[in-house]
């Protein structure tokens, strides 16, 4: 019944339609490439081995993408910190990774990307075992992961709808928390931000803060129709405006530095797109849609497992640092160009400002609550 329920409703049906198609828009797109001219693609660069051993923050690490990245990132050389919000889960994903190999260095640490404090006392909890381990006080690089398809209407803390705050907000805030230690590299490091190709199914959009934070959803909860499709394209291409914007702020509008001290002062900023993925993503949705549309998906020939999957993100994250700025998708090191609304400057700017207000409501409402308690 509730299968049924879910299955005729209008987002589900845009959910199945629109996506597939965007979907099968950009692996036409990258095909077409392929053949008429040199598609843009970029090496992995495997780590020196005389350097330092290199960090790397993946969040959304206990499932699926994430795991898949946390095990081929670790082989590759990097003490990864695998980030989730269950401190099981996160143990269990450790032990799955070192059954297969042993000597990799990992490292469990909790957030709940839906509540500034619980991003707060991570930080904290980084420097310390920074610290303790005595490891130098940097991150080499960060993989905005964690993502949630909400299908029901859910408010967090701070009063934002709980999509918006994991898959964007949280990135955004943790990104700017971790943006000193990302600096304080000696080599230069990398944000890779796990986007979708659902991002091409927004038209028009709204940047305010009254959208961002959720507010207008209010009513939805009530009724029962969350628009869950849209709101998860909606997050997907804030994160996608938001990784051009500071590319765009931290890269060329600074002309009075030479690129290469750039290079090394800031991070460097990849999007990534791993296409169709059989993850846990779906888990909201009724167990025999799910499987539906990964059936519909497998016959199509565009449903591929974490392993594959994780490609692009590996592509992003190991591409040498001429890749700045770009939208990685199909594997084997390709790129292509995310949609044109994504490309809006005047639009990323006003997120941006909107992100940062929400930020600065959301500490002093925290101040306010640690001064009355
Ligand atoms: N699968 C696809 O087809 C596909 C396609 C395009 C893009 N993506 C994107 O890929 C990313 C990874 O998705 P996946 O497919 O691997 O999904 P998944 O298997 O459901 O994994 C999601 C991960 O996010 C973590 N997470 C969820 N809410 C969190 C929160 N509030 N704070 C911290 N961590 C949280 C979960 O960990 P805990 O539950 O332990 O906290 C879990 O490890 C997402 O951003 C998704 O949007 C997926
Ligand atoms: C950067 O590294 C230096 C040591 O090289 C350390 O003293 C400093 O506290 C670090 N800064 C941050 C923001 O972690
Ligand atoms: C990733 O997303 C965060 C939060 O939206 C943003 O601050 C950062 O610029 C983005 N970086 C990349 C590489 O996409």
């Amino acid at each position: 019944m509730e299968a049924l329920q879910f299955l005729f409703s209008v987002e589900s049906w845009r959910m199945a339609v629109f996506w597939t198609l965007s979907l099968i828009f950009s692996y036409l797109h990258l095909l077409f490439r392929g053949i008429f001219q040199k598609s843009q693609s970029y090496p992995r660069r495997s780590l020196h081995p005389s350097s330092e051993q290199p960090i790397c923050i993946i969040t959304g690490a206990t499932s699926g993408l994430g795991a898949a990245a946390a095990k081929y990132l670790s082989r590759e050389g990097y003490y990864v910190v695998l980030v989730g919000r269950s401190s099981h889960l996160l143990s269990k994903t450790i032990q799955e990774i070192k059954q297969q190999q042993e000597d990799v260095h990992l490292k469990a640490l909790q957030v709940d990307l839906s509540s500034f404090q619980s991003m707060l006392s991570f930080k904290s909890s980084l420097e310390q075992w920074l610290l303790d381990t005595n490891l130098h006080p940097s991150v080499q690089l960060l993989i905005n992961n964690a993502g949630i398809l909400a299908t029901s209407c859910r408010f967090t803390a701070e009063g934002y709808d709980q999509m918006v705050e994991t898959n964007y907000i949280g990135a955004f805030a943790l990104t700017n928390l971790l943006l000193p230690m990302l600096k304080n590299s000696s080599t230069p490091s990398r944000i890779v931000n796990v986007t979708s190709f659902t991002h091409r199914c927004v038209s028009q959009i709204e940047v305010d803060e009254e959208t961002l934070s959720g507010k207008y959803l209010k009513c939805f909860s009530k009724s029962g129709r969350y628009p869950f499709a849209r709101t998860y394209e909606y997050s997907k291409l804030c994160l996608l405006l938001f990784s051009y914007e500071l590319h765009r702020q931290l890269f060329l509008m600074d002309p009075s530095h030479h690129i290469s001290v750039i290079y090394c002062r800031y991070p460097q900023f990849r999007a990534a797109d791993p296409g169709a993925v059989k993850t846990a993503i779906m888990r909201e949705v009724p167990r025999h849609v799910s499987q539906l549309a990964f059936t519909v998906l497998k016959s199509l020939g565009i449903l591929q497992s974490p392993e594959n999957g994780v490609d692009s993100i590996i592509d992003a994250a190991l591409a040498p640092r001429e890749a700045s700025g770009q939208y990685f998708f199909g594997g084997k090191g390709r790129t292509m160009k995310s949609s044109p609304l994504s490309y809006d400057a005047k639009l990323a700017e006003k997120l941006w400002a909107s992100s940062c207000e929400l930020l600065r409501e959301a500490q002093l409402t925290m101040q306010e609550s640690t001064k009355a308690s």
